[in-house]
Protein backbone atom coordinates (compact mmCIF):
# COMPACT_ATOMS: atom_id res chain seq x y z
CA UNK A 1 0.00 0.00 0.00
CA UNK A 2 1.41 3.42 -0.97
CA UNK A 3 2.84 5.65 2.25
CA UNK A 4 0.43 8.41 2.36
CA UNK A 5 2.46 9.32 5.40
CA UNK A 6 5.29 9.59 3.61
CA UNK A 7 5.99 13.26 3.89
CA UNK A 8 5.90 12.65 7.65
CA UNK A 9 8.11 16.20 9.04
CA UNK A 10 10.16 13.71 11.54
CA UNK A 11 11.76 12.56 8.43
CA UNK A 12 15.61 13.47 8.63
CA UNK A 13 16.32 16.11 5.47
CA UNK A 14 19.89 16.81 6.95
CA UNK A 15 19.62 20.15 5.78
CA UNK A 16 23.01 21.26 6.41
CA UNK A 17 25.07 18.16 4.73
CA UNK A 18 25.42 19.07 0.79
CA UNK A 19 24.48 16.27 -1.73
CA UNK A 20 27.97 14.36 -3.14
CA UNK A 21 28.82 15.69 -6.58
CA UNK A 22 31.13 13.31 -7.69
CA UNK A 23 33.05 15.80 -9.81
CA UNK A 24 30.82 17.79 -11.20
CA UNK A 25 29.93 21.52 -10.24
CA UNK A 26 26.30 20.43 -10.24
CA UNK A 27 23.84 18.60 -8.15
CA UNK A 28 23.13 14.94 -9.74
CA UNK A 29 24.48 15.61 -12.80
CA UNK A 30 27.89 13.45 -12.96
CA UNK A 31 26.83 10.89 -14.37
CA UNK A 32 25.15 12.92 -17.10
CA UNK A 33 26.93 13.13 -20.65
CA UNK A 34 29.14 15.34 -22.39
CA UNK A 35 26.77 17.41 -24.16
CA UNK A 36 24.40 17.39 -21.21
CA UNK A 37 26.76 18.67 -18.66
CA UNK A 38 27.85 20.97 -21.52
CA UNK A 39 24.57 22.71 -22.02
CA UNK A 40 23.83 22.40 -17.76
CA UNK A 41 27.39 24.33 -17.59
CA UNK A 42 25.96 27.26 -19.94
CA UNK A 43 22.55 27.28 -17.78
CA UNK A 44 24.50 27.22 -14.81
CA UNK A 45 27.52 29.34 -14.13
CA UNK A 46 30.23 26.39 -13.15
CA UNK A 47 32.23 29.20 -10.88
CA UNK A 48 28.96 29.94 -8.53
CA UNK A 49 26.77 26.75 -8.94
CA UNK A 50 23.90 29.10 -9.91
CA UNK A 51 21.74 30.47 -12.38
CA UNK A 52 19.59 33.97 -12.89
CA UNK A 53 17.20 32.76 -15.85
CA UNK A 54 14.59 35.32 -16.93
CA UNK A 55 10.92 33.99 -17.70
CA UNK A 56 9.23 35.25 -19.88
CA UNK A 57 6.76 32.45 -21.27
CA UNK A 58 3.57 33.54 -19.70
CA UNK A 59 1.86 34.03 -22.76
CA UNK A 60 1.93 30.52 -23.46
CA UNK A 61 -1.20 30.64 -21.93
CA UNK A 62 -2.34 33.77 -20.49
CA UNK A 63 -1.67 35.96 -23.72
CA UNK A 64 0.19 39.37 -23.51
CA UNK A 65 1.17 39.45 -19.97
CA UNK A 66 1.51 42.72 -17.96
CA UNK A 67 5.74 43.86 -18.79
CA UNK A 68 5.15 41.44 -21.89
CA UNK A 69 2.87 43.01 -24.67
CA UNK A 70 6.09 44.04 -26.39
CA UNK A 71 8.92 41.74 -25.83
CA UNK A 72 11.12 43.44 -28.69
CA UNK A 73 11.07 46.58 -26.58
CA UNK A 74 10.94 45.97 -23.27
CA UNK A 75 12.78 42.64 -22.58
CA UNK A 76 15.22 41.79 -25.74
CA UNK A 77 17.32 44.90 -24.03
CA UNK A 78 17.33 42.66 -20.58
CA UNK A 79 18.65 39.86 -22.15
CA UNK A 80 22.34 40.66 -21.83
CA UNK A 81 21.97 40.54 -18.13
CA UNK A 82 20.26 37.22 -17.48
CA UNK A 83 22.36 34.06 -17.48
CA UNK A 84 19.71 31.88 -19.66
CA UNK A 85 15.99 32.63 -21.36
CA UNK A 86 12.76 30.47 -20.28
CA UNK A 87 10.90 31.02 -23.19
CA UNK A 88 8.28 29.93 -25.96
CA UNK A 89 9.58 28.78 -29.51
CA UNK A 90 6.74 31.78 -31.38
CA UNK A 91 8.98 34.23 -29.38
CA UNK A 92 12.14 32.89 -29.83
CA UNK A 93 11.95 32.84 -33.68
CA UNK A 94 9.73 36.02 -33.90
CA UNK A 95 11.33 38.01 -31.27
CA UNK A 96 14.78 37.42 -30.00
CA UNK A 97 17.66 38.17 -32.18
CA UNK A 98 19.42 34.79 -33.24
CA UNK A 99 22.85 36.64 -32.60
CA UNK A 100 21.84 36.37 -29.15
CA UNK A 101 23.83 33.58 -27.54
CA UNK A 102 22.28 33.24 -24.27
CA UNK A 103 21.06 29.43 -23.04
CA UNK A 104 17.59 29.02 -24.09
CA UNK A 105 15.33 26.75 -22.32
CA UNK A 106 12.26 26.09 -24.35
CA UNK A 107 8.60 25.68 -23.18
CA UNK A 108 7.61 22.65 -24.92
CA UNK A 109 3.69 22.34 -23.13
CA UNK A 110 0.77 23.89 -23.67
CA UNK A 111 -2.76 23.56 -24.73
CA UNK A 112 -5.08 24.96 -22.19
CA UNK A 113 -5.51 29.04 -21.75
CA UNK A 114 -6.39 30.46 -18.61
CA UNK A 115 -10.06 30.45 -19.73
CA UNK A 116 -9.81 26.09 -19.33
CA UNK A 117 -8.22 23.63 -16.89
CA UNK A 118 -4.86 24.35 -16.82
CA UNK A 119 -3.64 20.85 -16.22
CA UNK A 120 -4.85 19.63 -19.36
CA UNK A 121 -1.40 20.30 -21.10
CA UNK A 122 0.09 17.97 -23.62
CA UNK A 123 3.48 18.16 -24.96
CA UNK A 124 3.50 21.02 -27.80
CA UNK A 125 7.36 21.16 -29.02
CA UNK A 126 8.96 18.25 -31.60
CA UNK A 127 12.36 17.92 -30.05
CA UNK A 128 13.58 18.18 -33.69
CA UNK A 129 12.20 21.45 -33.51
CA UNK A 130 14.14 22.21 -30.06
CA UNK A 131 17.66 21.02 -31.70
CA UNK A 132 17.03 23.22 -34.72
CA UNK A 133 16.77 25.80 -32.46
CA UNK A 134 19.85 25.11 -30.60
CA UNK A 135 18.22 25.18 -26.86
CA UNK A 136 19.78 24.66 -23.80
CA UNK A 137 17.08 23.13 -21.91
CA UNK A 138 13.54 21.80 -22.56
CA UNK A 139 10.82 22.40 -20.07
CA UNK A 140 6.88 22.00 -19.32
CA UNK A 141 4.73 22.25 -16.39
CA UNK A 142 4.12 19.53 -14.05
CA UNK A 143 0.82 19.54 -12.30
CA UNK A 144 1.20 17.00 -9.13
CA UNK A 145 -2.60 16.61 -7.66
CA UNK A 146 -3.99 18.37 -10.45
CA UNK A 147 -7.06 16.89 -12.64
CA UNK A 148 -4.39 15.69 -15.32
CA UNK A 149 -1.15 15.23 -12.97
CA UNK A 150 -0.94 11.48 -14.35
CA UNK A 151 -1.14 13.28 -18.12
CA UNK A 152 1.54 15.84 -17.22
CA UNK A 153 4.02 13.08 -15.84
CA UNK A 154 4.06 11.02 -18.68
CA UNK A 155 3.99 14.73 -20.78
CA UNK A 156 7.48 15.09 -18.85
CA UNK A 157 9.12 11.25 -18.83
CA UNK A 158 8.28 11.40 -22.64
CA UNK A 159 10.20 15.11 -22.76
CA UNK A 160 13.07 13.27 -20.66
CA UNK A 161 13.09 10.47 -22.51
CA UNK A 162 13.31 12.83 -26.12
CA UNK A 163 16.06 14.89 -24.16
CA UNK A 164 18.80 12.50 -23.06
CA UNK A 165 18.46 11.10 -26.70
CA UNK A 166 19.79 14.27 -27.73
CA UNK A 167 21.73 15.59 -24.73
CA UNK A 168 19.22 18.32 -23.51
CA UNK A 169 18.31 18.90 -20.08
CA UNK A 170 14.81 18.94 -19.36
CA UNK A 171 13.17 21.02 -16.41
CA UNK A 172 10.17 20.28 -14.67
CA UNK A 173 7.94 23.03 -13.43
CA UNK A 174 5.78 22.20 -10.42
CA UNK A 175 2.59 23.87 -11.41
CA UNK A 176 0.12 24.52 -8.11
CA UNK A 177 -3.23 24.83 -8.80
CA UNK A 178 -5.44 27.45 -6.91
CA UNK A 179 -7.18 24.60 -4.67
CA UNK A 180 -3.68 23.01 -3.43
CA UNK A 181 -1.80 23.81 -0.31
CA UNK A 182 1.59 25.67 -0.88
CA UNK A 183 3.38 24.15 1.76
CA UNK A 184 6.84 22.51 2.01
CA UNK A 185 5.37 19.21 1.97
CA UNK A 186 3.47 19.71 -0.97
CA UNK A 187 6.53 20.51 -3.23
CA UNK A 188 8.81 18.05 -1.51
CA UNK A 189 6.42 15.54 -3.25
CA UNK A 190 6.13 17.40 -6.44
CA UNK A 191 9.76 18.42 -6.95
CA UNK A 192 10.88 14.66 -5.46
CA UNK A 193 8.84 13.02 -7.82
CA UNK A 194 10.01 15.28 -10.94
CA UNK A 195 13.53 14.25 -10.23
CA UNK A 196 12.92 10.31 -9.89
CA UNK A 197 10.88 10.16 -12.90
CA UNK A 198 14.15 11.87 -14.79
CA UNK A 199 14.02 15.53 -14.80
CA UNK A 200 17.06 17.10 -14.82
CA UNK A 201 16.04 20.30 -12.75
CA UNK A 202 13.33 21.48 -11.42
CA UNK A 203 11.39 24.77 -10.83
CA UNK A 204 9.28 25.45 -7.86
CA UNK A 205 7.95 28.27 -5.42
CA UNK A 206 9.50 28.92 -2.32
CA UNK A 207 7.43 29.02 1.06
CA UNK A 208 8.89 30.74 4.29
CA UNK A 209 8.61 27.20 6.12
CA UNK A 210 10.58 24.18 5.72
CA UNK A 211 12.22 24.86 1.92
CA UNK A 212 15.32 23.66 2.99
CA UNK A 213 13.83 20.08 3.35
CA UNK A 214 12.51 20.50 -0.62
CA UNK A 215 16.06 21.27 -2.10
CA UNK A 216 17.78 18.86 0.17
CA UNK A 217 15.50 16.04 -0.22
CA UNK A 218 15.81 16.28 -4.14
CA UNK A 219 18.49 14.81 -6.01
CA UNK A 220 18.52 17.33 -8.94
CA UNK A 221 18.83 21.18 -9.00
CA UNK A 222 15.97 23.42 -8.12
CA UNK A 223 15.59 26.92 -9.32
CA UNK A 224 13.19 29.17 -7.69
CA UNK A 225 9.68 30.77 -9.17
CA UNK A 226 8.80 34.17 -8.67
CA UNK A 227 5.24 33.98 -8.77
CA UNK A 228 3.25 36.79 -8.53
CA UNK A 229 4.72 40.35 -8.69
CA UNK A 230 5.93 41.60 -4.66
CA UNK A 231 7.30 44.38 -3.58
CA UNK A 232 11.34 44.86 -4.67
CA UNK A 233 12.55 43.98 -1.06
CA UNK A 234 10.25 41.15 -0.63
CA UNK A 235 11.22 39.44 -4.16
CA UNK A 236 14.99 40.01 -3.03
CA UNK A 237 14.64 38.52 0.32
CA UNK A 238 12.47 35.77 -1.19
CA UNK A 239 15.54 35.04 -3.93
CA UNK A 240 18.38 35.52 -1.12
CA UNK A 241 16.42 33.04 1.20
CA UNK A 242 15.50 30.26 -1.21
CA UNK A 243 19.86 30.24 -2.19
CA UNK A 244 20.75 29.90 1.20
CA UNK A 245 18.27 27.42 1.65
CA UNK A 246 19.55 25.13 -1.41
CA UNK A 247 18.12 26.66 -4.70
CA UNK A 248 20.37 26.65 -7.18
CA UNK A 249 19.21 30.00 -8.69
CA UNK A 250 15.98 31.58 -9.86
CA UNK A 251 13.83 31.60 -12.98
CA UNK A 252 12.00 34.90 -12.27
CA UNK A 253 9.27 36.57 -14.39
CA UNK A 254 6.81 39.12 -13.12
CA UNK A 255 9.25 40.03 -10.35
CA UNK A 256 11.94 41.36 -12.81
CA UNK A 257 9.76 42.85 -15.73
CA UNK A 258 7.15 44.09 -13.50
CA UNK A 259 9.50 46.29 -11.65
CA UNK A 260 9.83 49.75 -11.61
CA UNK A 261 12.94 49.06 -13.37
CA UNK A 262 13.81 45.60 -14.97
CA UNK A 263 17.55 46.52 -15.42
CA UNK A 264 17.94 47.35 -11.92
CA UNK A 265 16.05 44.55 -10.79
CA UNK A 266 18.32 42.00 -12.91
CA UNK A 267 21.44 43.56 -11.63
CA UNK A 268 20.28 43.22 -8.08
CA UNK A 269 18.86 39.80 -8.30
CA UNK A 270 22.46 39.00 -9.69
CA UNK A 271 23.75 40.39 -6.95
CA UNK A 272 22.33 38.23 -4.49
CA UNK A 273 22.82 34.73 -6.96
CA UNK A 274 26.08 35.01 -7.49
CA UNK A 275 27.98 37.58 -5.58
CA UNK A 276 26.27 36.38 -2.22
CA UNK A 277 24.69 39.85 -1.52
CA UNK A 278 22.36 40.64 1.19
CA UNK A 279 18.84 41.29 0.35
CA UNK A 280 20.02 45.27 1.86
CA UNK A 281 22.78 45.32 -0.71
CA UNK A 282 20.88 43.99 -3.08
CA UNK A 283 18.00 46.38 -2.42
CA UNK A 284 20.31 49.56 -2.39
CA UNK A 285 22.33 48.40 -5.87
CA UNK A 286 18.78 48.40 -7.20
CA UNK A 287 17.88 51.69 -6.10
CA UNK A 288 20.80 53.12 -7.08
CA UNK A 289 20.42 52.01 -10.57
CA UNK A 290 17.63 52.89 -10.49
CA UNK A 291 17.65 56.09 -9.44
CA UNK A 292 20.01 56.61 -11.90
CA UNK A 293 17.89 56.02 -14.88
CA UNK A 294 20.80 53.58 -15.90
CA UNK A 295 18.58 50.64 -16.84
CA UNK A 296 14.18 51.90 -17.42
C1 LIG B 1 4.40 29.49 -15.49
O1 LIG B 1 3.46 28.96 -15.87
C2 LIG B 1 5.57 29.75 -16.31
O2 LIG B 1 6.50 28.74 -16.29
C3 LIG B 1 6.20 31.03 -15.99
O3 LIG B 1 7.24 31.26 -16.84
C4 LIG B 1 6.80 31.19 -14.67
O4 LIG B 1 6.64 30.18 -13.76
C5 LIG B 1 6.30 32.41 -14.13
O5 LIG B 1 7.33 33.16 -13.69
P1 LIG B 1 6.99 34.19 -12.57
O6 LIG B 1 6.06 33.48 -11.64
O7 LIG B 1 8.28 34.52 -11.93
O8 LIG B 1 6.36 35.35 -13.24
Amino acid sequence: MADRDGSKEAKKFYEDIPAENYGFFLKGASSLDWGMKNRLSRIFNPKTGKTLMLAIDHGYFQGPTTGLERIDLNIVPLMPYADALMLTRGILRTTVPPTLTKPIVMRCSGGPSILKELSDEHLAVDIEDAIRMNVAAITLQVFIGGEFESRSIHNMTRLVDMGLKYGIPTMAVTAVGKDMVRDARYFRLACRMCAELGAQIIKTYYVPEGFETVTSSCPVPIVMAGGKKIPEMDALTMAYNAVQEGAAGVDMGRNIFQSDSPKAMMRAVANIIHEGASPDEAYELYETMKNQKVAK
